[in-house]
């Protein structure tokens, strides 16, 4: 039986599609079961229809307060019976319900070497630092922010010439190729989480 996987997204979805296009093979083990954002009409919903993956949309503001939205956002989750929930460039922090629920299997993947430079401007921010090697991070999401147990870290040069957005997409490159590899992994052959250490067989 394949494994089942949870795709949550806000924005173009590319790190998303990498997962989609991995999954098309069977041999991958993982099936793509459903694609959830926050919001309406972001590209990535449209990558999930193109490829016949079911879709759900939970925003903030159809719920009374974020409580609300984060067991809304856990309950359309948990409707798909996942393994694993991967954020793919999905703006918004969990909550607790989320993460009583999913904790352990709800990783998410960020733009920078963590712990340096967590927040929303991961590669403006390494940037601004002026640091020769950056690269992105799969981690277990907890309630901190960006603070989880590391998967996985894939290093990329810094070039003189860089601005925060030829940073980004060369970041996303292995980002794309870090969530494949590992989540599939992850997955297909287990893995086992000793308080910060991650290990995987
Ligand atoms: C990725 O760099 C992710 O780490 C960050 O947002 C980007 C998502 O890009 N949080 P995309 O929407 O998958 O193209």
């Amino acid at each position: 039986m394949p494994a089942r996987l949870v795709v949550l997204v806000s924005g173009t979805g590319s790190t998303l599609q990498a997962l989609l296009d991995a999954a098309a093979d069977p041999s991958y083990g993982v099936v793509v079961v459903a694609v959830g954002a926050d919001r309406d009409g972001c590209e990535g919903l449209r990558r999930a229809e193109r490829a016949g993956v079911p879709t759900f949309v939970c925003r903030v503001a159809d719920h009374r307060d974020r409580a609300a939205w984060d067991r809304a956002l856990a309950e359309e989750c948990t409707a798909f019976g996942p393994d694993l929930v991967v954020s793919a460039g999905f703006m918004r922090l969990a909550g607790p319900a989320f993460l009583d629920r999913f904790g352990g299997r709800f990783v998410n993947s960020h733009p920078a070497l963590l712990p340096s430079f967590p927040g929303m401007h991961g590669p403006r921010d390494a940037l601004a630092h002026g640091v020769k090697v950056s690269g992105c991070t799969l981690f277990l999401v907890d309630a901190g922010v960006d603070t989880g147990p590391i998967v996985a870290q894939r290093a990329v040069d810094v070039n003189d010439d860089d601005d925060e957005q030829s940073l980004h997409e060369r970041i996303k490159l292995a980002e794309r190729l870090m969530l494949v590899d590992v989540v599939g992994r992850m997955l297909r052959e287990g893995y086992c989480v000793t308080g910060r250490k991650v290990t995987m067989p």
